[in-house]
């Protein structure tokens, strides 16, 4: 069991870097992709509030696969530059979206998404995925979210990029 001294309604950078010590704790040593990405995922949408998805896509050939996440069921496969993932993908620019039915060709995976934010996950010069949080209420996200998320994003590159 893992717990975690987490004030859930701090101020958001506090907040952003106790979750990114929480995440850097139990990924530290860890070569496996896929638990590394799970428990970020699952400490993520523990401490992060007003959430209805959190997790990952990965890059495997020239598409986004679904990786570990929580929320409802989601789309599996994202083409390159297709909806807020495709977008973030293929631009490698994180997206802050405050209103998803405003987004050309945003991919509705829960109808009760209002906004979204989409980070790219680089490392060493390779896409690896992206890290991607729904929220219902719309403008959810700000800059302190996208920097946040940016350092999350840059702590797990190094941490999920081994190929199984
Ligand atoms: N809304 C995303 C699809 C993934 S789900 O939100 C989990 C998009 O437009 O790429």
């Amino acid at each position: 069991m893992y717990t975690f001294d987490i004030a859930r309604h701090g101020a958001k950078p506090e907040l952003y870097r106790e979750i990114r010590d929480a995440i850097d704790a139990i990924t530290a040593g860890e070569p496996d992709p896929i638990a590394n990405m799970a428990n970020a995922a699952a400490v993520i949408w523990q401490y992060l509030p007003d959430l209805n998805w959190a997790g990952f896509y990965r890059l495997v050939g020239d598409e986004l696969v679904l990786g570990p996440f929580q929320g409802k069921a989601a789309c599996i496969r994202i083409a390159l530059g297709s909806g807020v993932c495709g977008a973030a993908a293929a631009t490698r620019v994180t997206q802050v979206v405050a209103d998803v039915h405003a987004f050309p060709g945003h991919i509705a995976c829960d109808a009760d998404s209002a906004s979204e934010i989409v980070v790219p996950i680089v490392h060493d010069g390779r896409l690896i995925g992206v890290l991607d949080l729904d929220s219902p209420i719309a403008g959810r996200f700000d800059a302190v979210d996208a920097d946040g998320c940016e350092t999350l994003a840059a702590l797990l590159g190094p941490r999920i990029s081994a190929v199984a």
